[in-house]
């Protein structure tokens, strides 16, 4: 799966490049990150993009003709990427919207600063808006890696098997609870049943704690169910 990325700071983006789960799969060849500086997208010499809100206001706004330019030029090499804009007014980044996202075969994530982007980028240029939640961060870049995070893990062979089978929402429900050694610290010990090599009952354990951690932190999920 390829990523492009529309931003006026490419560089942070070498934070999911360079290591972890993302680096992994670019490792394996099986998902690439590219960053597209903005800027150079600029007809002006100050190599501005924004510019005042028509009506007045507080903050500038992100010009449409650098954008869509950009686009243009991403979709001569991807002609089927889906430009994706990432807003605190989207569609919630939810597990299921990962996996949606992770079948795609190319997606453009557009970056927004300042108070975001010209409206009629939105109307006729932009697929789907995507928040990571209800709340207001200064760019789209932390977003982007956030959704690139969560999108990456889908792609088969990213993860190895045991880790992506585990995780919580994958089922329906949180994760069960985990324990590494010691096998007691501090007076804490590890439950008995992790310690029996008795897998059936680790697995009916885990499955409790699994239903259980869900309905004590997370009661709204089942509810969904
Ligand atoms: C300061 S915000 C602009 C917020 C905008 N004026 C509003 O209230 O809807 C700048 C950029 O950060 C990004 N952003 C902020 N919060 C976000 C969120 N919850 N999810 C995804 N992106 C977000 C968007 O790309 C946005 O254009």
């Amino acid at each position: 799966m390829r990523f492009d990325v529309i931003t006026l700071f490419p560089s942070m983006f070498s934070a999911i490049r360079d290591e972890g789960v993302v680096a992994r799969g670019i490792n394996k060849s099986l998902l690439s990150v590219h960053t597209w500086q903005l800027r150079e997208f600029s007809e002006n010499k100050h190599r501005n993009i924004d510019d005042k809100p028509y009506g007045g206001g507080a903050g500038m706004v992100m010009q449409v003709k650098p954008i869509r330019d950009c686009i243009e030029k991403i979709k001569q090499k991807i002609p089927d990427t889906r430009v994706i804009y990432l807003s605190p007014q989207g569609q919630k980044l939810t597990h299921q919207l990962a996996v949606d996202i992770s079948n795609f075969n190319a997606v453009t994530l557009l970056c927004g600063r300042y108070e975001g982007v010209d409206e009629r980028i939105i109307k006729h240029d932009v697929d789907m808006e995507v928040s990571i939640g209800d709340y207001v961060i200064s760019g789209g870049e932390l977003a982007a890696m956030v959704l690139i995070d969560s999108v990456s893990r889908q792609i088969s062979g990213v993860l190895g098997n045991k880790e992506s089978l585990n995780d919580s929402f994958c089922d329906g429900l949180l994760d069960y609870p985990h324990y590494t050694r010691p096998e007691e610290i501090d007076g804490q010990k590890v439950p008995e049943v992790l310690l029996s090599g008795h897998q059936a009952n680790i697995d009916n354990w885990r499955k409790d704690k699994a239903l259980k951690n869900t309905q004590i932190k997370r009661k709204d999920i089942l509810k969904n169910q």
